[in-house]
């Protein structure tokens, strides 16, 4: 499908709240967008309230003036359904729709996202505002393209949520006996001998069951997405020329699969805030673009938020400095977003979130940030020519939702921190140039030359039969500890460990032997180790390098490699360092033209190059000044 709807070239802008000012500022807005260059506005995001303020009664006067105001200007509309923000009337009118938390607390509304999914009100209310404003702007000239409700993320422990978990668990396993089995319910007498006995995993007094936690993530991730299905195809019936999406974002409360929802949007967008204002800020810019890009199959995405002045990080937001953020925008445009875009438009000057930058400062167009803003704007245009370019990578880190949220328990041998397992293969590889992508376990693997593994600790039969035909068929796999420990009851694969694949690796994982936090192992000639280590036993493979200290593990093989079929498969029994995980790459020859600090992203006949750094850098013949950026033809 094309999109967004009458948009070819790049898409610049961001939520649009002209609900929170007088009319004679929305002139002045269309104005600005235009001295900028903004092309695409999120509204409607949060206007519920606004737009029905008493139940079945809506006011579409204001947001009618407002799409024809844009459609005047030239702006495309990404129009929002509201429901991420149920109005005081329909709270108040339905309290058992607001969010239970998972220690029995619900609620209360006076903030956002104050929803239960699995609340028959809250349906139905997402349900006729959806159809409402459908039949209402389907055929909007203005309109690009539709975003259905916000951030899908608030899980819900209520007792709709419990009984549709019920039904869930019913169709999934058939009996109780088929649930207890996979649950492993002998262990601390919980056993079900009735569907109706199963809670949502409330509190409760001390660990609590992994397999019913993980059935629970997934089951909250299938409800929201049936919320948003119900809201997608009434817009699509509306119109099915308008695309339809809704912006994943990132972060461990979030339980939403993204391989699952992105078969089911036109277009994955993401809502990309870095959490750390140091260089982090770039590689985690970096890898969410990469996400992106892979959930959507390397097809149509799109940065759909960022902060336009601020980094956010837990001591309080830190200023970018000039030109920052133009570079952040260009990493997801280099990676393959169809735009960038911002939370918000215009600074409020109340709520929660009035200290928020945003396009147009409080102090407004004479700024050094407005100015900014406008030149970034005004230089897409001439980019826009290289939208269509794919980017091609031959390397893929394994992205698994379930061994993240598998892994994000205290029950684990020793604490796993999945995500910076992720993040720390993806930004060694990225300093040493090299752009990857992301795959999902049961994925289609075919194109990669290697496939890194980062601690997949759930691995399914078909997730392990998968990397077996991936490797056979002459590719390298490179698998790190804990891989394969459970299978997706999170039952433990017995007799080694690694997915019932220990032919495949030529090993037996024995025991899992952490070593004291703040420790550090050394490994003969690689570097170190961290924290986790595990013992093996060679049962064909070569060892590569072994611990060179540490009580039990001095002189046992620490990484190992062993060829299968037509590939090889490399394990790394511990959790590296950077330094060992580059001197690995740099084994695999695996490197490319960039470097750190120094982004390249080679796209068809394309390249582009995002310089971070304080001096100026040479990437053959071209040369990026500090702090900028350059797309040039590819070297051929
Ligand atoms: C999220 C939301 C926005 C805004 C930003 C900034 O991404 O979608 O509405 O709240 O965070 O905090």
């Amino acid at each position: 499908m094309d999109w967004p709807r009458g948009l070819d070239g790049l898409s610049y802008g961001g939520d649009y709240n002209p609900e929170q000012w007088p009319e004679e500022v929305w002139d002045d807005d269309v104005l600005l967008m235009r001295e900028a260059g903004v092309n695409l506005v999120t509204v409607g995001v949060f206007s519920w309230a606004r737009l029905e303020p008493r139940e079945g009664e809506y006011d579409f006067a204001w947001l009618d003036t407002v799409l024809d105001k844009l459609h005047a200007g030239g702006v495309r509309v990404n129009l929002a359904t509201p429901t991420a923000s149920p109005p005081p009337w329909f709270t108040l009118a339905h309290p058992d729709a607001l969010n239970t938390r998972p220690d029995g607390v619900r609620q209360v509304h006076g903030s956002r996202d104050t929803y239960d999914v699995c609340a028959p009100a809250y349906r139905e209310a997402s349900r006729r505002i959806a159809a409402a404003l459908a039949e209402r702007y389907a055929e909007h000239p203005a309109l690009a393209m539709w975003h259905v409700h916000n951030e899908y993320g608030s899980a819900s422990f209520s007792e709709h949520a419990e009984r549709a978990f019920r039904e869930w668990l019913e169709a999934k396993y058939g009996t109780l006996d088929a649930l207890n089995a996979a649950w492993w319910g002998s262990f601390w007498s919980q056993h079900y001998g009735e569907w109706d006995q199963i809670l949502a995993p409330r509190a409760t007094q001390y660990l609590a069951n992994p397999a019913h936690e993980l059935d629970f993530k997934r089951f909250t991730s299938d409800a929201m997405l049936e919320h948003y299905k119900e809201q997608r195809d009434l817009l699509r019936e509306a119109n099915p020329e308008v695309p339809i999406t809704t912006n994943f974002v990132f972060g461990q409360w979030v339980p939403v699969d993204p391989w699952k929802w992105a078969e089911e949007v036109d277009l994955v967008a993401f809502d990309s805030y870095p959490s750390h204002p140091d260089e982090r800020a770039e590689q985690q810019s970096a890898l969410h673009a990469d996400l992106s890009r892979s959930w959507a199959g390397g097809g149509d995405w799109l940065l759909m938020e960022q902060a336009a002045a601020t980094v956010h990080s837990k001591d309080g937001s830190v200023a970018k400095s000039p030109g920052r953020m133009a570079r952040h925008s260009m990493i997801h445009i280099s990676r393959g977003s169809k735009g960038a875009l911002f939370f918000q438009w215009r600074a409020g000057r109340g709520g929660a979130e009035q200290w928020h930058s945003a396009l147009v400062p409080h102090a407004g167009k004479n700024t050094r940030m407005f100015r900014e803003v406008v030149d970034f704007g005004n230089t897409l245009p001439g980019i826009a020519h290289t939208v269509e370019a794919p980017v091609e990578a031959t390397v893929a880190i394994l992205w698994s939702t379930e061994s993240w949220w598998a892994t994000a328990r205290p029950h684990l041998p020793a604490p796993v921190d999945y995500l910076e397992n992720v993040a720390q293969i993806h930004r060694v590889l990225r300093d040493r140039g090299v752009v990857v992508d992301f795959a999902s376990p049961e994925g289609d693997l075919s194109k990669y030359s290697t496939v890194i593994a980062p601690t997949t600790y759930v691995l399914s039969k078909a997730a392990a039969e998968n990397l077996r035909w991936f490797t056979a068929g002459g590719g390298r796999l490179v698998a790190s500890y804990l891989t394969g420990a459970v299978d997706e009851h999170c039952q433990v694969w017995l007799d080694g460990y690694l997915g019932g694949l220990t032919d495949l690796f030529g090993i037996r994982v024995t025991e899992h032997l952490p070593q004291p936090a703040g420790e550090r192992r050394a490994l003969w000639n690689f570097g170190a180790a961290e924290r986790f280590c595990e013992l093996v036993e060679l049962r064909g493979a070569q060892c590569v390098t072994q611990y060179a200290t540490g009580e039990l593990i001095e002189g046992q093989p620490a990484v190992t490699v062993n060829p299968f079929g037509e590939g090889e498969a490399w394990y790394v029994s511990c959790k590296l360092a950077d330094d060992a995980w580059d001197r690995l790459f740099e084994e695999l020859e695996l490197a490319g033209p960039g470097g750190r600090g120094v982004d390249v992203v080679d796209r068809g006949e394309w390249r582009f190059i995002v310089n971070h750094t304080e001096s100026e850098a040479q990437v053959g013949h071209v040369i990026v000044p500090a702090g900028s950026w350059a797309v040039d033809k590819k070297p051929q």
